[in-house]
């Protein structure tokens, strides 16, 4: 079983201080920061991309990114080189966004990050290759539609992270969207082990605790899962 990764998404953070809140996250035991890079285009909104990126890379040493695509052609040179220039860690694209997933994939591994395959919620589990998951270290399936923070989590999309378990027992699969305690029970018992949470975890009075909440409620119901196999 791939270990529980909790993952704050920085999208609900407070922007004018980017790299205290990534350091705050770590220090209340987020290992990953996800970071919501949308371009305007595959969603109406912007947020930040490589410059901002690069700066919390050199400010928060050691910092996993956990870089969420949401862009337009991620397959693009320039997206790639520069993601990896500014220090990401994962590069997560969306498989709706482009027609050669292989390909990009191969491109990300080429500069040294780690893989990610997003699905939005109206994309079945089955648009999933086995080739191109095998490829890939992690899946993305959102549990919003992806545009902005602080939406309310669609439960019909749960199923697919069930799916994408059984025919991937040891891949990193990452739910996203609308995730915190009153949700983090379905996504756990259907085997994702990387959470993010925006909202749950920047708007609570004790981050910590919410971490904590999460990643216990994933190690309980892996081992649950153990226990029946
Ligand atoms: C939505 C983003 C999410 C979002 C999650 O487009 O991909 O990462 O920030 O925020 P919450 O947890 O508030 O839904
Ligand atoms: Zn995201």
């Amino acid at each position: 079983m791939p270990r529980a990764i909790i993952s704050p998404s920085v999208l609900a953070s407070d922007f004018g201080h980017l790299n205290a809140e990534c350091k705050r996250m770590i220090k209340n035991g987020a290992e990953w920061l996800h970071m919501d890079v949308m371009d305007g285009h595959f969603v109406p909104n912007i947020t930040m991309g490589a410059p901002i990126l690069s700066c919390v890379s050199k400010g928060v040493p050691g910092i996993f990114m956990d870089c969420h695509m949401m862009v337009a052609h991620p397959e693009r040179v320039c997206w790639v080189n520069d993601i990896a220039d500014a220090g990401g860690s994962l590069y997560c694209f969306h498989l709706e966004a482009t027609s050669e997933p292989l390909l990009l994939i191969d491109a990300i591994h080429e500069r040294n990050m780690k893989a990610g395959v997003a699905i939005s919620p109206d994309t079945p589990s089955t648009a999933i290759t086995d080739e191109v998951a095998d490829a890939a270290d992690m899946l993305l399936v959102m549990t919003v539609y992806p545009g902005r923070g602080g939406q309310r989590f669609l439960d019909r999309c749960v199923p697919k992270v069930s799916e994408l378990r059984a025919r991937f027992p040891h891949k990193d699969i990452e739910v996203d969207g609308g995730v915190g305690p009153k949700t983090i029970g379905p996504c756990a018992d259907a085997g994702s082990n990387v959470i993010v949470a925006g909202t749950a975890i920047f708007g609570a009075e004790k981050p910590e605790e919410v971490i904590a909440l999460l990643k216990s409620t994933v190690e309980t119901a892996q081992a649950k899962a153990a226990g029946r196999s």
